[in-house]
């Protein structure tokens, strides 16, 4: 089938297989292996990338279900001036180990962010409740997020 997907604002044109899964679509048709691929199953969260505006697990969506969609990855989050805040955040907090879950608990982080921008340490374990970290024990991946919260609420101080 022919699908057109825009992804971090291009536009692809493909013919792929209807049972293509989106997150092997991203990788191995479009070479964006930011987007991590782990169990296949839904269970372990390290393949989230967002479909329109909504974080989803890319091995549980057809390449074909993403026809005249906009996916965002993990190399759209940075916007060519700097590195997201949420990524500084990760960086800053020590947020990864071996880095596997990093890019889909960033692409969640960044939809909670854009969604509540003062989000309690409650609110960010809730929102990563869905993806598997075994290295971090989450704390620092909450210390990154809240970082990264604090860190815009301090920018948008300064631009008002
Ligand atoms: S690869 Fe998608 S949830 Fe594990
Ligand atoms: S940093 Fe290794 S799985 Fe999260």
């Amino acid at each position: 089938m022919e699908i057109n997907v825009t992804v971090n604002g291009t536009v692809y044109q493909r013919e792929v297989e209807p049972r293509l899964l989106l997150v092997h679509f991203l990788r191995d048709e479009l070479r964006l292996t930011g987007t991590h691929w782990g169990c296949d199953t839904s269970n372990c969260g390290t393949c989230v990338v967002w479909l329109d505006e909504v974080p989803v697990k890319s091995c549980t969506v057809l390449a074909v279900m993403a026809d005249g969609h906009r996916v965002r990855t993990v190399e759209g989050l940075a916007d060519g001036a700097g590195l997201d805040p949420v990524q500084e955040g990760f960086r800053q907090c020590h947020g990864l180990q071996c880095g596997f879950c990093t890019p889909g608990m960033m692409m969640t982080a960044r939809w909670l962010l854009d969604n509540n921008p003062d989000p309690s340490e409650e609110d960010i374990r809730e929102a990563v409740s869905g993806q598997l970290c075994r290295c971090t024990g989450y704390e620092n991946i909450v210390r990154s997020v809240r970082w990264a919260a604090e860190h815009e609420a301090a920018q948008e101080e300064v631009q008002a």
